[in-house]
C-alpha cells in the first residue's frame, strides 16, 4: 500500500511561513493534482512528501508508516522535475539505471528493469544514444523512466511537461495516463496546466497562500466550486464575475440586480442572506448566451474583441459596470457577433454561480420536487 497521508503540515521558512496547515488524504493508486498560483507552495509541499525539506510541524505518512524522519531514498517515492538534468556523458540506459547501480543492484536486474521502463515508455530505439541526441519529449521520458526503474509506489511530479511544446505535452500527458494505468502506482502532480490538471486528476487540490481551497473530482470543482478562488480558477477562459445586489426570488430561481440594472437569474438557495445584499453572479463563458428578440433577464454588452478558435469562438465584451471584459463562448449553432456590434446575454440561471461578498459560494437550490 502507498497511500499518502498528511496532517497539520506546516512550513516556515525563518518567518516565512508558506505553508499554513494542510491535512490531505491519497489515496493508494489515486492520481492526485496539485494546482495554485505561483509561489503558493506546490513544490515545498511535494518536497516534504519526498523528504528534500522538513515540515515546521504536522505528520507525513506513507503506506501508514510515519515518515518524518525516514531518508527520502527509503520513502518509497520517485520524483520527476521540471528540469529533468540527465547526465550528458551517460546514455540514456546508463542515466535510467543509474540510481539502482548506486542502490547495488545486480547488473541482470538493472538491464531488465530498464528493458521494461524504456518498454512502457517507446524509448527503446533510444537506450544507447546520449542526451544530446534527444528531443525535449524524449528527453522527458527518460527522465520519467529513470524514476520507473525504481519501483516506487508514489511518484511526484513537478510540472513535468512545462518545457514542452503543446502539441509534445498533449502527447505526453496521453502517456502518463497510460503509465497510470499501466503501473497503477499513486501519483502526485503539479501543474500550472488547466487541461493536465481536469483530464488527469482523479482529484484535484487547489491551493492557494499555503492552505487548501478545495479538493475534489475534476468535475465537482467545475460545477461546484465552493469559492471564487476555485470557480475563477478552474476553467479556460475563466468564469465571469457580476457584481450586483439580491433582488428577490421568482421560481426558485434568486433575482440578482447588475450594476447595469439588469435582472440576472441563477438557482442558488440565497434564503440565508439579507435582501439587497452585495453578492457576485459568476458564470463561465460556455453558459451565456446571446438573447432572442425581447427575451428578459438579459443585460446589455458593446463587443470588443473576437477570437476564433475553428469550432468556437470566444467573444469579449464589455458590460457597464463589470470591471473585467466579459467572455462568451459561441459554437457552430451561435453565429459570432463582429467588433462593435451591441448584444443582449442571458445567463444559464442553472449552471451559473453565486457568491456572497466574502467569495463564499451559496449552495445550489434545494433539488425541485
Ligand atoms: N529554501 C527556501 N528558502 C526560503 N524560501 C523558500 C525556499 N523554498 C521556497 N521558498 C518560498 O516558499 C514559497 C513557496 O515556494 P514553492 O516553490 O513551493 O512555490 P510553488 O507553488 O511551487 O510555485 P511555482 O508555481 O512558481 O513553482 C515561495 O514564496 C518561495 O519563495
Ligand atoms: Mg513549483
Amino acid at each position: 500500500m502507498a497511500n499518502v497521508r498528511l496532517y497539520g503540515i506546516t512550513k516556515e521558512f525563518e518567518d516565512n511561513s508558506v505553508i499554513k496547515g494542510i491535512d490531505l488524504d491519497i489515496a493508494d493508486g489515486e492520481f492526485v493534482v496539485l494546482v495554485g498560483p505561483s509561489g503558493c507552495g506546490k513544490s515545498t509541499l511535494l518536497r516534504i512528501i519526498a523528504g528534500l525539506e522538513e515540515v515546521s510541524s504536522g505528520v507525513v505518512e506513507i503506506g501508514g508508516v510515519v515518515c518524518n524522519d525516514v531518508e527520502p531514498s527509503r520513502r518509497g517515492i520517485a520524483m520527476v522535475f521540471q528540469s529533468y538534468a540527465l547526465y550528458p556523458h551517460m546514455t540514456v540506459a546508463e542515466n535510467m539505471g543509474f540510481a539502482l547501480k548506486l542502490a547495488g543492484t545486480p547488473r541482470d536486474e538493472i538491464g531488465e528493469r530498464v528493458g521494461r521502463a524504456a518498454e512502457i515508455l517507446q524509448i527503446g530505439h533510444l537506450l544507447d544514444r546520449r542526451p544530446k541526441a534527444l528531443s525535449g519529449g524524449q528527453r522527458q521520458r527518460v527522465a520519467i523512466g529513470r524514476a520507473i526503474v525504481r519501483k516506487p509506489g508514489v511518484f511526484l511530479f513537478d510540472e513535468p511537461l512545462s518545457n514542452l511544446d503543446a502539441a509534445l505535452r498533449g502527447q505526453t500527458r496521453v502517456e502518463l495516463a497510460r503509465l497510470h494505468r499501466e503501473l497503477g502506482a499513486t501519483m502526485i502532480y503539479v501543474t500550472h496546466d488547466q487541461v493536465e490538471a481536469m483530464t488527469l486528476g482523479q482529484k484535484i487540490v487547489v491551493f492557494n497562500g499555503g492552505v487548501i481551497e478545495q479538493a475534489g473530482t475534476p468535475l465537482e470543482l467545475y460545477e461546484r466550486p465552493a469559492n471564487r478562488f476555485v470557480a475563477g480558477f478552474l476553467g479556460s477562459p475563466r468564469m465571469n464575475f457580476l457584481p450586483g445586489n439580491l433582488a428577490g426570488e421568482e421560481d426558485e430561481t434568486v433575482l440578482v440586480r447588475l450594476a447595469c440594472g439588469a435582472i440576472a437569474r441563477v438557482e442558488a438557495d440565497a434564503s440565508n442572506a439579507p435582501p439587497g445584499a452585495r453578492v457576485e453572479l459568476g458564470v463561465r463563458p460556455e453558459h451565456l448566451r446571446i438573447a432572442a428578440d425581447g427575451e428578459e433577464h438579459a443585460f446589455p454588452a458593446e463587443v470588443a474583441l473576437v477570437e476564433y478558435l475553428g469550432d468556437a469562438a470566444i467573444v469579449h465584451a464589455a458590460v457597464p459596470g463589470v470591471p473585467d471584459m466579459v467572455a462568451l463562448k459561441c459554437r457552430g449553432d451561435c453565429p459570432a457577433p463582429l467588433r462593435g456590434d451591441r448584444i443582449r446575454l442571458v445567463v444559464d440561471a442553472a449552471r451559473a454561480h453565486l457568491f456572497d461578498e466574502h467569495g463564499a459560494a451559496f449552495a445550489r437550490a434545494p433539488a425541485r420536487p
